[in-house]
């Protein structure tokens, strides 16, 4: 839940970057506030930032820090994610109109009935989920913990996973591990296939192919290497490849570009039958929301404690199978 979404409308000023940089530095002082932010946001968001990180990353931030206030800059379910953490902290996100429509394709009633299908199941879910299938679920995983989480469940154990089933299906198939996915998917991955994919290789004959495992298994079959978000920036820096072809949201190319200034990295080119390879929601995280959530102490993050109780139950359990 969201408290005073209204003011997330920008100001009338307008401020240059620098001096909202100045005003957002000042403020994290002042408020004693930790700014998150995920690779996927706008370059001067992940500069303005004091971690920025993948999924994983950003909630183990947001459970270990001494801020009085945790800004989030990424979408809603990380935001919210980090309140179940951190119940007494003041949680803001700039735009909490940010959502994720891969965890809005997972409605609780819809996934309450699927489970029960399934009465034996342990439900692994992505992070990318409301607290509601967090609530419904025994762990929770991230792209960066799902293979190592899984492997840790015994073999004779059926698995649900939800809801990315294009992540779901990249660990079936690489644990050789039957797993009942639920049918949702990231339409920024699912925007790439096969066909313009191997047409870009071809253009780049050198470039090596890495993609994030919420791509398609007909993009994926081509990778030289999967991995998370971070896995992908920290393959690219210890790799000797000079040239990549980066099949996932291009807001990382910031990052990869900044670690290897030498190496040359392509955004992979999307499918044009399919509207979008660019999150969307990441992009509306601006400076200036930034800087008016600060400034206005809101919108907050809120939730009902049995809510935060129920769902608390399933990172706690990820962070523990999943040690820094
Ligand atoms: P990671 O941050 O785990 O790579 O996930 C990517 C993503 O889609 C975040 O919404
Ligand atoms: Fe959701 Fe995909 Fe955007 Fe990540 S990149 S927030 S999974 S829509």
């Amino acid at each position: 839940m969201i408290r005073d979404l209204a003011s997330t409308s920008a100001s009338t000023t307008a401020l240059s970057h620098d001096e909202l940089f100045r005003k957002i530095n000042a403020l994290k002082k002042e408020m004693n506030a930790l700014v998150l932010a995920h690779y996927y946001t706008v370059p001067e968001i992940q500069q303005v930032a004091d971690i920025v990180g993948d999924s994983l990353a950003l909630a183990r931030a947001a459970e270990k820090n001494d801020a009085d206030v945790i800004v989030f800059a990424g979408v809603y379910f990380m935001a919210e994610t980090a309140k179940i953490l951190n119940p007494a902290k003041l949680v803001l996100m700039p735009d909490a109109r940010a959502g994720c429509p891969l965890a809005d394709s997972c409605p609780a009633e819809e996934f309450r009935k699927f489970k029960a299908q399934y009465p034996g199941a342990i439900v692994i879910t992505y992070i990318n989920s409301t607290a509601e299938i967090k609530a419904l679920s025994d762990i929770t995983c991230t792209s960066s913990n799902a293979e190592q989480i899984i492997r840790q469940i015994p073999e004779s154990q059926q698995i649900i996973f939800a809801p990315d089933k294009n992540l779901g299906g990249y660990i079936a198939r690489k644990l050789k591990r039957e797993m009942i996915l639920w049918q949702g998917y990231c339409y920024v991955h699912e925007a790439f296939s096969e066909r313009y994919i191997l047409k870009i290789c071809g253009e780049h004959p050198d470039a090596e192919l890495i993609a994030h495992p919420e791509c398609r298994e007909e993009v994926l079959r081509h990778a030289a290497f999967i991995g998370s978000t971070k896995a992908l920036l920290e393959h690219t820096v210890s790799s000797s490849a000079q040239q990549f072809i980066v099949a996932t949201e291009p807001g990382i190319l910031y990052e990869m570009q900044k670690r290897s200034p030498r190496k040359t990295f392509i955004p992979a080119p999307k499918d044009p039958d399919i509207p979008h390879s660019v999150c969307t929601q990441m992009k509306q995280n601006t400076l200036e929301k930034l800087y008016q959530c600060m400034l206005k102490r809101k919108p907050e993050i809120v939730i009902n404690e049995t809510l935060r109780l129920a769902s608390l139950g399933s990172i706690r359990r990820m962070l523990e199978m999943s040690p820094a």
